[in-house]
């Protein structure tokens, strides 16, 4: 076999999102046939006994305790962002000014400028991109994105999702620091709607097309906790729920909710698509099954079917094991490492791009305006 191109990577941050890239940059080549191999080159995080010990554990030959070296090397071609909110622009901007090829953890930015900033900076640049909206590349959310564009559901009417979790409803949990970012509105930038809908929004832009206009209500239940940082009691900045109806270009209306506080739940992502012909709905706890009910089947068999993604000719799905056998939440990182190895070789970005994410953005923006202002919002083409 021919000898494949080396891409150098220099990840920085080493927590949940380092593992899942890491891990997708080791098994990627193993499983699909590529012009380029990932090679685990520099890992970067603050604490250098912390990062060493990650280095270790997973195979980077080297280690560094500021972005900005890993953005200085000569021998890295390929800078991953998987720290907090509020690093992405500068880390990514930096990183487009070397010419560095740049894979960023969503959501892109923290607001809408800051995101046109980078997407700006990449684009002068000319560099490859992508942002890790993971979940477009689940084999079923895949497949319902071909049976969408097929004109198998025939017009849509609804779109409806929901992103739901519990782990923040004691009010004994403080916020900021290590692990509690996402409670800081000052790393994260907002609440749920940038870390939790913002996923549902990349799925709905991808499977439903633009969306125009937005009503949103949020919600802070628990208004002051502990900072992590200093010590002292704060203000919440960040949304612990958020719900908003849409209007979609293609005529469709849209519902949406996440919340933090839902006694219950984990991660429950849902979808559900109403179509003039057909509906899908998708739960990210069975991830590897899409539910499909098309009218046109005979009436005395019609209803729900639960289609098991595993066969051959399904999204992603030959690369793997055989009909029958399912694959889980890792995988997606992986099917995204592949695609950007593969658009790499033919010279181009992968979708979803700063751009495309910077639609995102977008909406959560006109969301979080919509819930401050109380009125409906029209989102910024962008
Ligand atoms: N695609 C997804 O499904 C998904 C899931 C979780 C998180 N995320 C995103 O990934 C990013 C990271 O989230 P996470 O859950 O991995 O967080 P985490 O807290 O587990 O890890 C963050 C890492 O960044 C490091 N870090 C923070 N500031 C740094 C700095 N200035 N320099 C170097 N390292 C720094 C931390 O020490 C830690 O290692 C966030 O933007 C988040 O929204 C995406």
């Amino acid at each position: 076999m021919a000898q494949k191109k080396p891409l150098n990577i220099g990840l920085i941050g080493y927590g949940f999102m380092g593992r899942t890239h890491s891990n997708a940059y080791k098994r990627v080549n193993d499983f699909f046939d590529l012009e380029y191999r990932p090679v685990l080159k520099a890992v970067c995080g603050r604490d250098p006994a912390g990062v060493q010990a990650f280095a270790d554990n997973w195979g980077y030959e080297s280690v560094e305790t500021d972005w900005r070296k890993v953005i200085e090397r000569k021998d890295i071609d390929a800078v991953d962002i998987c720290t907090p909110n509020n690093t992405h622009a500068e880390i990514a901007i930096a990183a487009a000014k070397a010419g560095k090829t740049i894979l960023c953890e969503k959501p892109l930015a923290m607001d809408l400028v800051q995101g046109q900033a980078m997407v700006d900076a990449v684009e002068k640049a000319g560099v490859a991109n992508t942002v890790w909206y993971n979940y477009r590349r689940v084999p079923a959310v895949s497949l319902a994105k071909k049976l969408i564009d097929e004109g198998r559901l025939g017009r849509i009417f609804h779109y409806r999702a929901e992103f739901l979790q519990d782990w923040t409803i004691s009010s004994d949990l403080p916020q900021g620091g290590a692990g509690l970012w996402r409670l800081d509105a000052a790393a994260a930038g907002s609440g749920v709607t940038g870390d939790l809908l913002a996923h549902c929004i990349d799925t709905a832009l991808w499977l439903n097309g633009t969306i125009n206009t937005v009503s949103a209500m949020t919600e802070t239940f628990i208004k002051e906790r502990k900072h992590n940082l200093t010590g002292k009691v704060e203000p919440v900045g960040i949304d612990d729920a958020c719900a908003f109806l849409c209007r979609f270009d293609n005529g469709s209306l849209g519902l949406f909710e996440s919340t933090r506080y839902a006694r219950g739940h984990k991660a429950l992502y849902t979808f559900e698509i109403n179509g003039e012909k057909a509906s899908i709905k998708w739960d990210l706890h069975d991830l590897h099954r899409l539910e499909f009910f098309d009218h046109a089947d005979d009436s005395l068999i019609r209803g729900w079917h639960s289609v098991h993604v595993t066969d051959g000719d399904m999204p992603y799905m030959k690369n793997w094991w055989v009909p029958g056998l399912q694959i889980g939440y890792e995988h997606t990182f992986v099917h995204q490492v592949a695609d950007f190895l593969a658009d790499l070789a033919a010279g181009r970005s992968t979708a979803p791009t700063f751009r495309d994410a910077l639609v995102t953005q977008a909406v959560c923006d006109a969301v979080l305006d919509s819930a401050e202002h109380k009125k409906w919002e029209t989102v910024v083409p962008v």
